[in-house]
């Protein structure tokens, strides 16, 4: 399979899939994980499935296991490991996880929700030399403050993560959300780096390859599709709409910008659930 110019990272938190794409794809450039693909990596759902829960502490060391294996698997690429936040969680406390996980590993990208506690944690991690993926990405604004609030960064050191099939999931045409993003960032200096997630079928792959987009992140079944040629199943979608460019201004104060979106929250609210679903108190 030829190399495309667009950085092709796994969306998984089970290393034994890290392996079988690599030996299918032959490369890959990076892995991204969040709390509900943890708790859905093999040894956590069997876990999970025994109600043998985890203890905080086990869980955490859980996690770092994961991601040592993983990026022994991957040295050169970049590993996206997520703080945990429900809707209540502080800057400062984001800040305390991302200075632990990024000890973990040297090629880690912390991930924060895209929310003013996130951007702010993410603001002083960067400043500490901390690499930055703002996640759970739903709006060109969004981006905007993310594009704003990380001015001065490098590129490569911050990755913006739209998600597209979510916006699918509502209707909405989630790749116009990932073309907006690119013309508006055409006007600046281009250190963030747009990192296209909740990749669904082939097709999104494919349109998001047309598209240049800096970065995929993908599921093994698609990437092991794409490598075949095949799609996988997908279920009939109704027509979507799409999402109307907007004028914003890159160098308006982060804070200025519209953060909030409900897919954001939500989306939240069920990374700490499935986060949580794990502990003993779950099964209590
Ligand atoms: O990288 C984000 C991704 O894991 C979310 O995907 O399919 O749950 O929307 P999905």
């Amino acid at each position: 399979m030829k190399r495309p110019s667009t950085k092709m990272f796994l969306d998984s938190g089970d290393p034994g899939e890290t392996r079988a794409v690599l030996q299918t794809l032959g490369f890959l450039d990076g892995q991204t994980t969040n709390p509900t693909l943890i708790a859905k990596s093999p040894e956590a759902a069997a876990r999970k499935e025994r109600r043998q829960p985890f203890t905080n502490e086990e869980l955490w060391e859980f996690y770092k296991r994961v991601v040592q294996e993983i990026s022994g698997l991957v040295p050169q690429g970049s590993i996206s490991i997520e703080t945990y936040a429900d809707l209540t969680t502080t800057a400062q406390k984001m800040l305390k996880q991302a200075r632990e996980f990024n000890s973990w590993i040297p090629n880690a990208h912390i991930k924060f929700p895209t929310t003013a506690e996130g951007l702010k944690a993410a603001g002083q991690a960067l400043a500490e030399g901390i690499r930055v993926n703002m996640t759970l990405v739903f709006s060109q604004s969004q981006a905007a403050a993310v594009y704003s609030a990380t001015t001065g960064a490098s590129r490569g050191d911050v990755f913006l993560s739209p998600f597209i099939g979510r916006l699918d999931d509502i209707g909405q045409q989630g790749l116009d959300l990932i073309k907006n993003i690119q013309q508006m960032y055409q006007k600046g200096g281009g250190h963030v780096m747009v990192l296209a997630a909740s990749v669904r079928s082939v097709a999104h792959l494919q349109s998001l390859l047309n598209l240049q987009a800096d970065i995929i992140t993908a599921p093994a079944k698609v990437l092991l599709a794409w490598t075949k040629g095949e799609e996988i199943s997908t279920l009939p979608q109704p027509p979507l709409q799409s999402i109307p460019y907007e004028e914003l201004n890159l160098n308006a104060d982060w804070q200025s910008f519209d953060l909030h979106h409900e897919l954001t929250d939500k989306g939240i609210t069920k990374f700490s659930e499935d986060w949580n679903s794990l502990l003993q108190a779950a099964v209590k």
